[in-house]
């Protein structure tokens, strides 16, 4: 089916308490393997192109691969500019047929950030398309290089050093009413305490701020970093990380309302992992796809993992929908 907008994925999300899977890719391999599991698990996805993937892929080719995947399944797919970093970048995501879009101002003060999130959310709405905004600032563990320890493994909860310095970026509840209000954006992504770019799932959240945030907004909200954040309690016990009362997971964080968990580093790092094996196994190897497939396939059983773990499996029926995904000859041709 053709690309649907977040706004109808996010609402229906918000509505009946799951969330969706938004999910980055940088090639036609990441591309499939996210839609081909969501096509399995019957749950809406939305495929997320950063400005970076963007550069190394380009604008057309990552618009194309994405439609055409979307075209051939029967759930909701979307297309998200991840992190648009600019006004222009989301004007030129609004001509090539993305289907949501996002100002990332956490950069700017917040007038700012207001002030550019508002400008593309008139544009986008004339044309129906959402507009994802972000609160505070989620930061990037590369931020803190020079506080970890040189052995910090990343399994292991944060110094507190660190931990102290994520926490002054969250967003602030008292602005959250007035900014949706004058940005006119579809979906917050406020900061709540996570990280992104972590290579280990031991990240809590804070979810009175995501209480008390949900409760001055009303649109769905958004949880990026997602690689990084406790996944869920029996995490936490096996990890010997001890929550505190205003602490939670991912998925005590969709119960309390959150719509859209981004995923990006855990895939890159599915990927890469399976290549290696791959590798590993058979260095000779001259057929570049018997490498990349084992890839594709681990990126998928994460897929599939997060997508039970959203709740969303199932929520992406559509009726009269019909699959064209199960090419698996040409997946898998000598
Ligand atoms: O915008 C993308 C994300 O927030 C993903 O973060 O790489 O930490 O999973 P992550
Ligand atoms: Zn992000």
């Amino acid at each position: 089916m053709p690309l649907v907008s977040s706004k109808e994925v996010l609402q229906k999300a918000m509505n009946e308490g799951y969330a969706v899977g938004a999910f980055n890719a940088n090639n036609a391999e990441m591309v499939q393997a996210v839609v081909e599991t969501a096509e399995e698990e019957k749950a809406p996805v939305i495929l997320q192109i950063s400005q970076g993937a963007i550069k190394y892929a380009g604008l057309e080719f990552a618009t194309a691969m994405v439609k055409t995947v979307a075209d051939l399944a029967s759930v909701p797919v979307v297309l998200h500019l991840d992190h648009g970093t600019d006004f222009l970048q989301n004007v030129k995501c609004v001509r090539a047929g993305f289907t949501s879009l996002m100002y990332d101002g956490h950069a700017e003060e917040l007038g700012k950030n207001i002030e550019v999130t508002a400008r593309i959310a008139e544009i986008a709405h004339a044309v129906g398309i959402p507009v994802e905004a972000e609160l505070g600032t989620i930061p990037k563990i590369e931020d803190y290089e020079s506080m970890l320890p040189a052995d910090y493994d990343y399994s292991t909860k944060l110094p507190a050093d660190v931990q102290a310095k994520v926490e002054a970026l969250m967003a602030d509840p008292d602005q959250a009413a007035q900014f949706v209000e004058q940005t006119n954006a579809d979906s917050v992504a406020a900061a709540v305490g996570s990280v992104h770019g972590m290579q280990r799932a031991v990240q809590p959240l804070n979810i009175a701020r995501l209480d008390a945030i949900r409760e001055k907004t009303g649109v769905p909200l958004v949880l990026h970093g997602g690689s990084g954040v406790i996944c869920a309690r029996k995490d936490a016990e096996e990890l010997g990380i001890k929550l505190e009362d205003h602490e939670g997971t991912i998925e005590d964080a969709i119960k309390h309302g959150m719509s859209k968990v981004n995923i990006a580093t855990e895939l890159s790092l599915e990927f890469l992992g399976g290549i290696k094996d791959a590798l590993a196994k058979d260095p000779n190897q001259k057929d570049m796809r018997k490498i990349l497939l084992p890839g594709k396939e681990r990126v998928k059983e994460k897929v599939r993992y997060y997508i039970r773990l959203f709740d969303s499996a199932g929520k992406g029926v559509v009726a009269g929908a019909q699959s064209g995904l199960s090419a698996s000859e040409i997946k898998y041709a000598e």
